[in-house]
């Protein structure tokens, strides 16, 4: 019991610090770049990441599925013109407005810790490390009974884009098949064995609507059946719940343990290994050649934790803006200036 966790306490340091050096010399994310850059009024030194903290703890107090809305917007936001919080201006035809954003939630959230954090330091901490900050955050307060998922250190130093558009949006379907997906995550520099946990750790939370999954229920893929790969107790609860082209709202909990439906854990891969995955894509994890042996070994693992944050730090890391490249917000819904692409031209070479 004791020995992994000590083997994932010492890899997690050596993590830390390789990753450290790396970033010291160049325009690169880093653990720990607000460190001595935030002072108040008063000239006091003031630790952003603990701002943070404290916000995402009151806040989950009272709303415990703004973890499930902070992953789903750091997936989005990082998948769409990278992690550079992109998803949430508000502008005419932004990426907020195009059809996958349906439960895309927390945007008010993002705001209130931005507005807290310039009433401290002003134009210090860019929106997009306040995405990832609160949504580790969230993930941590989440797991308060210790089922899974614990603290995993994040990289700051992104600096906010100036653009977004519906049309940069193309995300994964729900139906997506895994090889597709896996080349979808590929492209974003993230392996197969990052996406299962990503995959597999964000939907270990939160719920989907009947929308999503209708197609499995009655007439998968024009047979007049349900998906056969779908656990048949499940599928009599989706059909009372979504009933045939009823158009219904209701949604249901992507982790079907009933204990552990709102706890970022591995709880997700044993549950679909069950036959009970919500959507084509987290079914077909569980079977898929590429993703079955790994889904079947995480189940029965003990460092999800470790290898989860792990993977969170990657996806952290998609096309992030730095140095120079983009600028940081004053409100996190609206951009200072405007997009002039000849100003990254002339830093990139003489910056
Ligand atoms: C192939 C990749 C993925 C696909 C196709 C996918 C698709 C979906 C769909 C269709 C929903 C249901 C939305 C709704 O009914 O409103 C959903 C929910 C969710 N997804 Fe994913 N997703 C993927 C990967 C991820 C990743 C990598 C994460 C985070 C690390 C994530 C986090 C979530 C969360 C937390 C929810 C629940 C949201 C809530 O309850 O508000 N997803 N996803
Ligand atoms: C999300 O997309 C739908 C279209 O599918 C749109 O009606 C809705 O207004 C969008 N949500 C936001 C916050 O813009
Ligand atoms: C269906 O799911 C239930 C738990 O929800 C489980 O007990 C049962 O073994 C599953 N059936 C199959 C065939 O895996």
């Amino acid at each position: 019991m004791e020995m992994p966790r000590v083997a994932a306490a010492v890899a997690l340091a050596l993590s830390l610090i390789f990753v450290n050096l790396a970033g010291q010399c160049s325009g690169q994310l880093q653990f720990g770049f607000y460190n001595g850059k935030c002072r108040d009024g008063n000239g006091f030194q003031r630790n952003v990441e603990d701002i943070v903290k404290q916000k995402a703890k009151a806040k989950f107090s009272t709303d415990t599925t703004i973890v499930a809305a902070l992953l789903r917007m750091q997936f989005h936001d990082c998948f769409v013109n990278g992690c550079d919080a992109s998803i949430l201006l508000d502008v005419p035809n932004g990426e907020k407005t195009a059809p996958p954003n349906l439960s895309v939630r927390g945007y008010d959230f993002i705001e209130d810790i931005k507005t807290e954090i310039e009433n401290t330091c002003p134009g210090v901490v860019s929106c997009a490390d306040i995405i990832v900050m609160a949504t580790r955050d969230a993930v941590v307060e989440s797991d308060k009974k210790k089922l899974g998922t614990g603290w995993y250190p994040v990289q700051t130093g992104r600096r906010d884009g100036r653009v977004s558009s519906a049309q940069n949006v193309n995300l994964p379907s729900p139906s997506i098949p895994i090889p597709q997906a896996i080349a979808a995550f590929s492209s974003k520099k993230l392996s197969t064995i990052d996406m299962v946990y990503l995959l597999g750790g964000g939907h270990s939370v939160g719920v989907a609507h009947c929308g999503l999954f209708e197609n499995r229920l009655y007439d998968f893929k024009n047979t007049g059946n349900p998906d056969p790969t779908m656990n048949t107790t499940l599928l009599k609860t989706l059909q009372t719940l979504c009933p045939r082209n009823s158009g219904s709202p209701n949604s249901v909990n992507l982790d079907q343990d009933p204990l552990k439906s709102s706890s970022v854990d591995k709880s997700f891969y044993e549950q679909i290994r069950l036959g009970n995955g919500i959507l084509e894509v987290d079914q077909q994890l569980a079977l898929d050649s590429n993703t079955r042996f790994s889904v079947a070994r995480i189940a029965g693992s003990n460092d999800f934790s470790f290898q989860f944050g792990q993977a969170m730090i990657k996806l952290g890391a998609v096309d992030v803006k730095i140095g120079k490249d983009g600028e940081i917000r004053k409100k996190c819904a609206a951009v200072n200036s405007p997009d002039r692409s000849s100003d990254g031209k002339f830093f990139n070479l003489f910056g």
